[in-house]
């Protein structure tokens, strides 16, 4: 009787041993996407997924994980087992702004170890065709007009359309109503169809349906045009100087996930943006892909350090809170 259990028991720490020697990666890598399909960032997963694959020899699939402005998703991740199967995909929302408005159980800075920075691009101010608007300040105009009476569609408190939403109220003194969605995705498919009235969205969301004239552009909050869409004014042209957002777009690990996992992930996610296939999608949407000696994991976790240490005292000097 005992010899069995010990052979079984042998077996089985034969079995865990052979799996712990497999080479990383021995079977499908999971990111984890914030946000609902269709939107900015599951299209930035999916395109860099599709390129790390390979260079890992491992599928890489995107499970999309949404609610509460991208916290749901982000939590998930942290709770995840350190071995490079599970990573999350962020932005300047769910891993910066998100810390500043929700009582969040993790850590942003501490419960991950940072892979790369992937992209980033301005936020795009748009709205449906029949705005009575041509020019940005025809819309704060009009916007002005209509007190509370404007429906602007976001991805939750703590998004990227959502803070950035925010900071144009508190640059203008206009007021209008926040409709959230799960992601950018479906709220961009309301407003080609007329059912919410504008959104301050990720550009690479927004620029096919500008330039297929669906919806209509009014500035990036950018300091320079995007070679993109040349004929959309920055928002200094369009006269709302300083309204400047850069959301940045970065792939973490859970803490404890080994040094030589995240540099083969760091080295797939460097290929990825090395590729011109990579670079021309995201160019044409108007991601701008960092620097060689930014996409480190340690420029990452200085960059990200940075950005907490200057959105913080914004956010919460605008009061944003979570319900
Ligand atoms: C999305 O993918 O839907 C966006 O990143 C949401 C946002 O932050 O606005």
């Amino acid at each position: 009787m005992l010899g069995r259990f010990l052979a079984g028991a042998l077996a089985g720490l034969a079995g865990l041993g052979a799996a712990l020697a497999q080479p990383y990666p021995s079977r499908p890598i999971t990111v984890i996407v914030p946000f609902s399909a269709g939107g900015p960032t599951d299209a930035i997963a999916r395109t860099l997924g599709e390129r790390m694959r390979a260079s890992l020899g491992q599928t890489v699939l995107v499970e999309n994980v949404t609610g509460a402005g991208g916290t749901i998703g982000v939590a998930r991740a942290a709770q995840a087992a350190p071995d490079g199967y599970t990573l999350s995909l962020g932005h300047l929302g769910t891993h910066v702004v998100n810390g500043a408005i929700y009582p969040l159980k993790f850590d942003l800075l501490n419960d991950f170890e940072p892979i790369a920075l992937v992209a980033s691009n301005p936020m795009m101010v748009v709205s449906k065709n029949d705005v009575p608007a041509k020019n940005l300040r025809e819309l704060i105009e009009w916007l002005k007009a209509n007190p509370g009476e404007v429906a602007a569609g976001t991805a939750g408190i703590g998004s990227g359309s959502h803070f950035s939403a925010v900071y144009l109220q508190k640059l203008t003194g206009v007021a209008f109503n926040f409709v959230p969605y799960r992601g950018t995705g479906p709220a961009l498919q309301d407003l080609v169809a007329g059912q919410i009235d504008m959104i301050v969205d990720q550009a690479s969301n927004s620029m096919a349906q500008v330039q297929g004239g669906k919806i209509r552009a009014y500035a990036v909050t950018a300091d320079k045009r995007l070679s993109a869409a040349p004929d959309i004014p920055t928002s200094d042209e369009a006269g709302l100087p300083g309204f400047h957002i850069s959301l940045w777009t970065a792939l973490w690990a859970p803490k404890g996930t080994p040094r030589d996992v995240i540099a083969k992930l760091n080295a797939a996610v460097v290929d990825a943006l090395a590729d011109p296939t990579v670079g021309q999608r995201f160019v044409a949407a108007g991601l701008e892909i960092p620097p060689r000696q930014q996409q480190t994991p340690e420029a990452l976790g200085a960059h990200h350090r940075a950005e907490i240490d200057k959105w913080w005292p914004i956010i919460k000097a605008a009061n944003i809170k979570a319900e």
